[in-house]
């Protein structure tokens, strides 16, 4: 099966990181949102980040002005399913609910032609619940990109007990076509990625409520000890606290271990609002964006 037009649900931050890299790599791309003004945002986005690319020399990734135009004039924004129905391949990247996703899936199950397959992005819902909205089981997977979806190479090709073995081949080889390095994962909650990462995070949180050292230099002992591209408060407070609270119960509920609870201060900073870089505040204050400083927590 031959992917040529790719379809992606939601113009948010990883639906526009996904249509841009979908349409760099030559596929004519339609969005999908549930108004236009979420559209413009998407797009408005992806205006910038292609501006950027356009500034790079070419050996770094960098794209001329005219291949720019050429991309944008592959992407297309819609609020209709109906202009869904040619697609090849449906990447779903909305907002992580289950019932809105399962709601979403099921009316373009009706839509979307039979062959079509249907790709989640979710970090932490399950994908085999996801592709019972469907009658397309065998031709349901997930495709877990990493955000900035741009810049960060990896993608986790997600298989059910249903997927076929074909349909599971096609994405992994959509996944390179992207220009991406794709791994094997299983439907197993969290994947690859966050089921070894969340517990990290969630034990650096624990390390400082019991005092092992501050904010700051837990971050620097982990940036400089293990040559982290960043401490694990900077990372929570950009993959930002709510989405981690959130995962946290998804990893608690299927696994029922220690290690993937949430700790109270994680906890009482979401109920206080704290989100981390979205917010202005999470572990660290974001009032002047370029020099954050450590909460007193
Ligand atoms: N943020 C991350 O770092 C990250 C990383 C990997 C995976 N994900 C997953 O990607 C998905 C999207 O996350 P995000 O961070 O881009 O969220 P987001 O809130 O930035 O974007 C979600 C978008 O979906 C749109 N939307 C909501 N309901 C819709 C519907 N019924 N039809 C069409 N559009 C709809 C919203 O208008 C919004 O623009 C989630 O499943 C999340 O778990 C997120």
């Amino acid at each position: 099966m031959q992917i040529k037009r790719v379809g992606v649900l939601g113009c948010g931050l990883m639906g526009s990181g996904i249509a841009q890299v979908s349409a760099a790599a030559g596929f004519d791309t339609t969005v999908l949102e549930v108004e236009q003004k979420f559209l413009d945002k998407g797009f408005a986005g992806i205006e910038k980040s292609l501006a950027k690319f356009a500034e790079r020399p070419p050996e770094k990734g960098g794209i001329t002005s005219r291949q720019k135009d050429e991309i944008r004039a592959r992407l297309d924004g819609t609020t209709r399913k109906e202009d869904l129905v040619d697609c090849d391949i449906i990447i779903e990247a909305i907002i992580e609910n289950v019932p809105t996703k399962k709601e979403m899936y099921a009316a373009l199950d009706g839509i979307v032609k039979k062959d079509a397959i249907f790709a989640s992005n979710t970090s932490s819902i399950s994908i085999t619940e996801l592709m019972t909205a469907t009658k397309r089981p065998e031709r349901f997977i997930g495709l877990h990109f990493f955000n900035p979806v741009p810049l960060m190479k990896l993608v986790e090709v997600v298989r059910t007990i249903a997927t076929a073995s074909d349909v599971y081949e096609t994405a992994y080889d959509f996944a390179k076509k992207l220009g991406k390095v794709p791994v094997r994962a299983s439907d197993k909650t969290g994947f690859i990625v966050n089921r070894l990462l969340v517990p990290y995070l969630l034990d650096a949180i624990r390390a400082y409520e019991e005092g092992a050292g501050s904010i700051e230099d837990i971050d620097s002992a982990m940036k400089l000890g293990c040559g982290y591209p960043m401490g694990p408060f900077t990372l929570l407070d950009f993959v930002g606290l709510d989405t981690t609270y959130y995962i946290t119960h998804v990893m608690y509920d299927e696994f029922k271990e220690r290690r993937f609870a949430s700790p109270p201060l994680l906890k009482r900073l979401v109920m206080a609002g704290w989100y981390g870089r979205k917010t202005g505040k999470g572990f660290y204050d974001y009032s002047d964006p370029n020099n954050p400083k450590p909460n007193k927590l």
